[in-house]
């Protein structure tokens, strides 16, 4: 969606994957509190995001949405003022249909009250909102009908400022077209679950849509689990490399008060996060993947290449590549800096790694000392 709203990645927080309907005003101040008091909102992290819940079961009178004063006692506009005074961006969530996702029966849904949700939206100051797509009408499950919908709320949100991060659920994996004209970021893939398979499986679906991203409009494969218990550290390093490999929005679905120092090294690694924020905004593309040995390669701004060796299997692997099949082009010589350990080597155009399984490595691979010329040596030539 060519709103100038996303021109990287978004980068943030979302308390669903930690916390689900349990979301509350304390949880949100304390959540921008924390972004800031750790550094996570200096290394890029923007977006403070509410997801499903926050509503009160019913509109009011006037057909307005209300935020549950229960959990919301100062309400939406005040809680964005607090989250705006610390240097950051509040997200909101709400739902194509008639009633939103949540198994508690659900919160009103936006349907035919599109105009007024984002009007109430941008009153509040509001600077994101997650569409989710349950609870449509019968005959409002294909693909067309659900770009109606989609395209509904992003027209409402025009000129509001606010980043449209659609959530639907019709053709996850296909590529289609029009979702980079309707929204700023959509989702590829059903839910993520912390678990490693689970990571790997929405990897694998979002990895073949290299075509569709691009500066405000991004394949969303889903939040980070990072931090939330069910992947080994390991795992989480491969889940946060492969997503900034993508180009993939990373939003933070971690308790960020409780965070361990690995989960908090891992969110906040800053060449990572440059690979993920790159302003060419290129997708990475898979060099080979045969018997789960990946090799993929990002395009940077500055010719250069992110790379990310990734050991999907279940045992130890040595994972190589060449300078020459990443697409450098050719160089007497290339620096490798190793985005995990914070090193730099020189390598003549090889690229290996010993990998634990399911581990990553990942690098960033310039041309140190170009071939400028076809190479004459003199005294040698053949005459
Ligand atoms: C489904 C979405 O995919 C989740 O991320 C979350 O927003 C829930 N709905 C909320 O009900």
């Amino acid at each position: 969606l060519d709103n100038g709203l996303a021109e990287t990645p978004p980068m943030g927080w979302n308390d669903w994957n930690a916390f689900g309907c349990s979301v509350d005003q304390q949880l949100v101040e304390q959540t921008a509190d924390t972004l800031v008091s750790t550094g996570m909102r200096d290394a890029g992290y923007q977006y403070v995001n509410i997801d499903d819940c926050w509503a009160l079961p019913d509109r009011d009178v006037n057909g307005n949405l209300v935020a549950d004063p229960q959990k919301f006692p100062d309400g939406i506009a005040k809680l964005a003022d607090y989250v705006h005074a610390r240097g950051l961006k509040l997200g909101i969530y709400e739902d194509s249909g008639t009633r939103t996702c949540s198994k508690s029966g659900g919160f009103p849904g936006s349907l035919g009250h599109e105009q007024q949700d984002a009007r109430l939206f941008a009153d509040w100051h509001v600077d994101y909102l997650k569409y989710d797509d349950c609870n449509v009408p019968a005959d409002g499950q294909n693909v067309d009908a659900t770009i109606a919908r989609y395209k509904a709320m992003r027209d409402a949100l025009t000129g509001h400022g606010i980043v449209f991060s659609i959530c639907e659920k019709t053709d996850f994996g296909v590529p289609n077209s029009a979702w980079p004209t309707v929204g700023n970021l959509w989702r590829t893939t059903g839910d993520i679950h912390d678990n490693y398979a689970r990571m790997v499986s929405l990897f694998h679906t979002n990895v073949t849509l290299p075509d569709l991203a691009g500066p405000d409009h991004w394949n969303d494969p889903d939040m980070l689990e990072v931090g939330n218990g069910g992947m080994s550290d390991v795992e989480y390093r491969s889940h946060f490399a492969l997503w900034a490999e993508m180009a993939a929005p990373l939003i933070v679905g971690t308790d960020v008060r409780t965070m361990s120092a690995a989960t908090k090294e891992i969110l906040t690694n800053r060449e990572i996060i440059a690979v993920d924020q790159d302003p060419l905004g290129a997708q990475g593309r898979p060099v080979s993947s045969a018997n789960g040995l990946w090799v993929l390669t990002k395009p940077l701004v500055d010719g250069s290449r992110a790379v990310t060796l990734f050991n999907e299997t279940d045992a130890p692997a040595t994972i190589t590549t060449t300078a020459g099949q990443v697409g450098l082009g050719k160089a007497f010589d290339y620096e490798v800096r190793d985005l995990f350990a914070h090193t730099t080597s020189e390598s003549a155009g090889r690229i290996t790694a010993a990998l634990p399984a399911h581990a990553s490595a990942m690098y960033r691979i310039s041309p140190s000392r170009r071939l400028a010329q076809p190479h004459v040596v003199v005294g040698l030539s053949a005459v």
